[in-house]
């Protein structure tokens, strides 16, 4: 990558929706995953709670800590000279009191050199959200589903298909946007409500199986690179095959040390 390559910033992300250009994030968790998204010039990398799920096999987000959250956000954040970084604050590090979130914000930012926050819900965390913004904290909401929330959800199903929930969306998507969020990640709301909420405000949606009339994408990695054949949400798109990829890769190293055709002359001291 060249010397005069260009860090995106919060502010950045404004400017490319008021330009109509799309913004692409994806998820990441190490630093070489993270070192090819930065160096192939991709936009944003969130160093999502999903990590909990993709890198700790749980079933959901509850139980990733703020101490796991600062390992693989600083690992993302030492790679990343141009994607702009996010990182997730985990279930528990917001919601018990203004104090402990923000107290929980601070030790993120500092201890991982990470760009921004990503803090899940609207109305209900506005003051702690303003909160951490007016310390100097970019932050990106996240509304429709919100995964930590998933148990009073019952499910992983789409949100907001009632009318009363899609309204409080859009009441959300502008109190987010009045107490200075700089994005607003929306995940898995019929599209017409996702492209309503675009509309609505200044700041970039960035959608998750919310459709395509919002202002950028994000996925999961591990899903768009193809590493779960049994995980194909529809929102998805697989853009290579990994578990394929990898699986051979093992099954050929296998094979040559059991023939002993690994390590040969030239791989050898
Ligand atoms: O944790 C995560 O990866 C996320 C995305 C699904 C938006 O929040």
């Amino acid at each position: 990558m060249p010397d005069s390559v260009k860090k995106i910033t919060s502010k950045e992300f404004i400017s490319m929706k008021a330009r109509g250009e799309k913004i692409a994030m994806l998820t990441a968790y190490d630093y070489l995953t993270a070192t090819i998204f930065d160096q192939a010039g991709l936009d944003s990398i969130l160093v999502g709670d999903s990590a909990s799920n993709v890198m700790q096999g749980n079933a959901n987000t509850i139980p990733i800590t703020v101490d796991d959250m600062i390992v693989y956000a600083r690992s993302v954040a030492r790679a990343c000279k141009h994607s702009l970084v996010i990182c997730d604050m985990p279930f528990g590090s917001y919601q018990i009191s203004k104090t402990d979130a923000m107290q929980n914000a601070v030790r993120i930012m500092k201890e991982t050199g990470a760009d921004a926050l990503k803090i899940e819900g609207g109305e209900e965390y506005i003051d702690t959200i303003s909160c951490i913004i007016r310390a100097g904290i970019p932050v990106c909401g996240h509304l429709g589903l919100t995964p930590q929330s998933v148990k009073a959800f019952g499910g992983f199903g789409v949100r907001a298909k009632e009318t009363a929930e899609a309204e409080k969306l859009i009441r959300d998507v502008k109190l987010l946007e009045n107490a200075g969020c700089f994005a607003i990640v929306i995940e898995k709301v019929p599209a017409e409500l996702a492209a309503r909420a675009a509309a609505a405000v200044k700041v970039p949606i960035i959608g998750i199986g919310a459709g395509n009339d919002v202002d950028g994408q994000v996925l999961v990695s591990q899903d768009m690179l193809g590493y779960d054949p049994s995980f194909h949400p529809k929102f998805v798109r697989a853009y290579a095959n990994l578990h394929d990829i990898i699986t051979k890769a093992v099954q050929d190293y296998q094979s040559d040390v059991k023939a002993k055709a690994f390590p040969n002359e030239s791989e050898s001291y």
